[in-house]
């Protein structure tokens, strides 16, 4: 089943958009499968956002993130990854669509409260780089009427 990698930025927690944000992803029928509040080391950060090390914004970037816990989580469902960029928005949330969580919430691109894997191929390598497999939960929800 397809998986994706999601983390509530320091902003989101910081503003107590936790509970909000779970909510959009548990209500349309996706599946947690691994949970986790935690600070962030310099280290994970700059590997997790390795593509964008020569932008402008990186150091930036690497501080905001490590300078206040996150939420990093997994969820799975089909179609989980690109659906999960929807429900998340545009990058820049004064351009995302009223709706999404950066639309609803956001102003500003450094501080666009969540992030989301971009494809398939990435989802796995943020996922083993955040979780170790013991950390992941396979399960089912007991009655999925809404998908039979
Ligand atoms: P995210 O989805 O986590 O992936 C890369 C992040 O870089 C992005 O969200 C933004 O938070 C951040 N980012 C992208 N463009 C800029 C920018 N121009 N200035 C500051 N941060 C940016």
């Amino acid at each position: 089943m397809e998986r994706t990698f999601l983390a509530i930025k320091p902003d989101g927690v910081q503003r107590g958009l936790v509970g909000e944000i779970i909510r959009r992803f548990e209500t349309k029928g996706f599946t947690l499968v691994g949970l986790k509040f935690m600070k962030v080391s310099k280290e994970l950060a700059e590997k997790h956002y390795d593509v964008h090390r020569e932008r402008p914004f990186f150091p930036g970037l690497v501080e905001f993130i490590i300078s206040s816990p996150v939420v990093a989580m997994v969820w799975q469902g089909e179609g989980v990854v690109a659906a999960a960029r929807k429900i998340i928005g545009a990058t820049n949330p004064l351009t995302a669509e009223p709706g999404t969580i950066r639309g609803d919430f956001g102003v500003n691109v450094g501080r666009n409260l969540i992030h989301g894997s971009d494809a398939q191929e990435t989802a796995q390598t943020e996922i083993a780089l955040w979780f170790k497999e013991e950390e992941l939960v396979a399960w089912q929800p007991h009655s999925t009427p809404w998908l039979s």
